[in-house]
């Protein structure tokens, strides 16, 4: 069995906020979401999470979803490494993957290319490596003729190695069994006094077993955060390359700015994204719309040839050719058909709005089934909710809900069904009946005027 230990444990301190590392977001996931992911993507059959700065934070977000432990002082990756080895010691049989969990790019193809070259080297253990312009910081390869002899970090090399542009990326491929031995040899004797997961390459190599390195073509897996200055360069990253991908796929953004489209979400071709829009979740936008500006959709379906100007819509469905906004509050649990006209400062929450239906401004329908053809009037309510609970309206097809009218819930309009403008309706209205609660309209003659006089 081939399993993932995921380091976690480390604080982040100059982020400034009680937050674990791998907790802080790339594009909207923790970067511990992503590291996490990845195994699940190279088909990892289970995984352990060490924990230790603020652990109940990692606990509550993974649930069920992984194995944790729990490293009470954090003495370095080696003893990050070593409280997992009960986990470790249940399976042995097959290959481990360390990796960091505050390093956010490792991907699945990396990590299953690095596992062909581990087992067919027989490693004991592999190193995922990449080169890179600025090796600062990070651990550094010692390469031989015939393979590495082992990796020393920054603090501890020479001025001559610090040249080196090969680093450990963190993430290493050992052999269950091997790697439990190695545990038990490594020291702190080094500048940091830390245990370091790193120096089990140099005696692995004096125990007489394998080691060998294996250069990712992605040189993004290294990539960490100790700043917020560098979170963002990795939220750069990452929303550029999103946003490249879907202009591969024929998706048009005229000027990115402020455009923000995370990793999950599919759009379809001939699609235009326009600035401030960000796309969360698991949304998916069909072909030739056009979305934004200023748009925020969450975890919403939207069906092809959907205009949405200034919209927030959250965990709803609309279906094809639907023009929405400006100003306009889609809430959860909304489906919005075909056809449909939902104009500016409009909100929906929780309610079925039939094709070819319009509200086109000022108007509130929540928890509400509105049929065909319907048009609502502007300032129009639905009255959902009397202090203590929320009820439905039922709105026929082809009804006319004149402006202003007040619909107060539960109550259900026919279909063909009139409500006069600035009625409010307590009652059911049949189909075809006209709904019509009017005050005797009286004229003053003359009553400012007087006003005024005085
Ligand atoms: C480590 C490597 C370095 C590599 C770099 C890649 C060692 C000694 N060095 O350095 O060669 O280039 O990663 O990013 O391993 N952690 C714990 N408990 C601890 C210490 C760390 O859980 O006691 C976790 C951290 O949360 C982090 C990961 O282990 O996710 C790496 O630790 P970090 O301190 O960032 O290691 P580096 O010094 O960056
Ligand atoms: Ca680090």
């Amino acid at each position: 069995m081939n399993q993932a230990v995921i380091l976690a444990g480390g604080q982040g301190k100059r982020m400034k906020a009680p937050i674990p590392k791998p907790m802080f977001k790339v594009l909207g996931e923790p970067m511990l979401e992503w590291v996490l992911s990845a195994c699940e993507a190279a088909e990892l059959s289970r995984t352990c999470v060490v924990t230790g700065y603020e652990s109940n934070q990692i606990e509550a977000y993974l649930g069920d979803r992984c194995r944790t432990v729990f490293q009470a002082e954090r003495l370095g990756t080696g003893h990050a490494v070593m409280q997992t080895i009960p986990f470790l010691s249940e399976d042995t049989s097959g290959s481990t993957l360390v990796l960091c969990g505050d390093a956010p790019f490792i991907d699945s193809r990396t990590i299953a290319d690095s596992l062909l070259r581990h087992t067919k080297e027989k490693n004991a253990v592999t190193v995922i490596t990449a080169t890179v312009e600025q090796p600062f910081g990070y651990g550094r390869i010692l390469r031989t003729d015939s393979g590495i002899a082992g990796i020393v970090e920054e603090k501890d090399a020479t001025d001559e190695q610090r040249k080196i542009t090969e680093i450990n990326s963190g993430c290493y491929w050992f052999r269950t069994a091997d790697l439990i031995q190695l545990l038990g040899k490594i020291t702190n004797d080094n500048k940091q006094q830390e245990y370091y997961l790193t120096d089990t390459i140099a005696i692995a190599l004096q125990d007489g077993l394998r080691a060998g390195a294996f250069c990712s073509k992605n040189p993004n897996v290294v990539l960490g955060a100790n700043d917020r200055k560098g979170l963002l360069k990795l939220n750069t990253a990452a929303r550029m390359a999103v946003l490249e991908q879907h202009m591969d796929n024929g998706v048009g953004f005229c000027c990115t700015d402020g455009i923000i489209i995370e990793r999950h979400v599919e759009i379809g071709a001939g699609t235009e994204i326009l600035p401030g829009t960000i796309i969360r979740g698991n949304s998916r936008i069909g072909c030739n719309c056009t979305i934004g500006p200023n748009c925020i959709i969450e975890n919403t379906v939207i069906g092809d040839n959907s205009v949405l100007n200034s919209v927030q819509a959250y965990d709803s469905v609309m279906d094809s050719d639907v023009k929405i906004g400006p100003f306009v509050h889609i809430r959860p649990g909304s489906h919005i058909a075909s056809n449909t006209l939902i104009g500016d400062f409009v909100e929906i929450k929780n309610s079925e709005i039939g094709a070819n239906t319009a509200i086109s401004h000022l108007a509130y329908v929540g928890d509400s089934n509105v049929g065909e053809y319907v048009n609502i009037g502007c300032g129009c309510a639905t009255v959902n909710f009397d202090g203590i609970k929320k009820s439905r309206c039922e709105i026929g097809d082809h009804a006319f809900i004149g402006c202003n009218t007040n619909l107060i819930a539960p109550v259900s309009l026919g279909t063909y069904a009139y409500t006069a403008a600035g009625t409010t309706v307590t009652a059911d209205v049949p189909d075809y009946a006209l709904a019509i609660d009017r005050g005797t309209l009286s004229i003053r003659d003359g009553y400012s005027k007087k006003k005024f006089e005085t």
